[in-house]
Parts: structure tokens; sequence; C-alpha cells
């Protein structure tokens, strides 16, 4: 009897004078709690502006399985990884082809002027390699059976150093090449200055 005497005696003080209380401790949330739940919501938000806006401006891109190969079939003739190199496709524009196997890339070092587009395609004979290349947006892993395709534009002239990032063995370290963007600019003026220089030594 008493027992169920005092529960009506409770609902009656939650509901009545103190209503609002009795709300409010329902959805009660600590204050530093709710702080702290705000913060993580306008992270949330940052991180998702951050993606968009990279993904727009800066050509943000996920490398995607451009197709499917037989590692054993790489080194066959008609293989573009058999032998693989730059290619201009036309000005300005190049594919290359690279290699990678332990413990190194092939080529190692690519070539191409300033302000030239490249699109990359990698594929492993061995184990699961990556690629990185310095200064760029570039950052793929590159597996056996997989060939990996991503395309990026080289304004401005120097040395793009790459190197496999996924531990593939005791000579990791060693995997490594660069990409060297030539000034043409540069190039035809130390033609220029030599070509009246050299004429002068022979007169
Ligand atoms: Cu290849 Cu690490």
């Amino acid at each position: 009897m008493s027992e169920h005497q005092e529960t009506p005696n409770l609902e009656v003080s939650h509901s009545g004078s103190e209503a609002g209380v009795a709300t409010a401790e329902m959805l009660h949330v600590d204050r530093y709690e709710g702080i702290w739940m705000r913060i993580s919501l306008v992270v949330l938000v940052i991180f998702f502006v951050t993606v968009l806006v990279s993904s727009f401006s800066t050509g943000f891109q996920v490398p995607g399985v451009y197709q499917r190969i037989d590692p054993a079939t790489i080194h066959n003739e008609g293989s573009p990884f058999a032998n693989p190199e730059v290619r201009e496709l036309a000005p300005g524009k190049y594919e290359a082809y690279i290699r990678a196997q332990i413990w190194s890339f092939t080529p190692n070092e690519i070539r191409i002027p300033a302000g030239s587009t490249v699109t990359f395609y990698a594929t492993s004979q061995d184990v699961q390699h990556g690629v990185k290349i310095a200064n760029t947006n570039i950052n793929m892993m590159i597996l056996p059976g997989q060939v990996a395709k991503i395309t990026t534009s080289f304004n401005k002239p120097g040395t793009y150093n790459f190197v496999c990032h996924e531990y593939c063995g005791s000579q990791h370290h060693t995997m490594y090449g660069r990409i060297i963007v030539e000034d043409p600019n540069a190039l035809e003026a130390e033609t220029a200055a030599a070509g009246p220089l050299l004429s002068g030594f022979v007169h």
C-alpha cells in the first residue's frame, strides 16, 4: 500500500510545480558536454567543406582501378609495361607508364617540359608498392594485378622526387625516382646564350 501511495506522490511532484525541471532532466546535457558536441559538429562541417573545396579547386582525385592486368603477362610483347616509358600524345600532353618491382621503379627518371599534363599508369609485377610524388597531389597504391591511373599537370620547373610509400621488403627505402620538369624558356635562353659565346671563341 505504501509503495502505491509513494509513486503517485512522485508523479505529482514532477508534473506539478517542477514540470520544467523534469523536461530538462529528460534531455539533460552537461554544459561542457554540450560545448564539445557543438565543437564536434563545427569540425565535421569544416572537414566537409575542406573536402568539397579541395575536390573542385585543387583537382582532388581518387586514383581508381583503371584496368586489371595479369602480373605474369606484363613483360609480354605488346604490354605497355614491358618497356614502360613516357610518350608524348600531343604538345604538352604525355602519358607515363611505370612498373614497380622489388625494389625499383621503371623508369626511375622522367623528363617533361613545364606546363605538361601527364597521365600516369602504374602497376606492380610482384608485391604491393605505392608512389608519392613530392609537391604534387599524387599519392597512389600500386597493386599487382591492377593498373592505377591518375592525371596531373606540372607547371613549375624543377625536380619532383617520388618514393615508394608502402613497405615492400628489406630494400623498400631504395625505391625512388624523379621527374625532371624542364623550363622550355630556360633551355632556349641557354642555347641562344651559348651560340654567340661559342662563335666568339672560334673567331
Ligand atoms: Cu616498393 Cu616500398
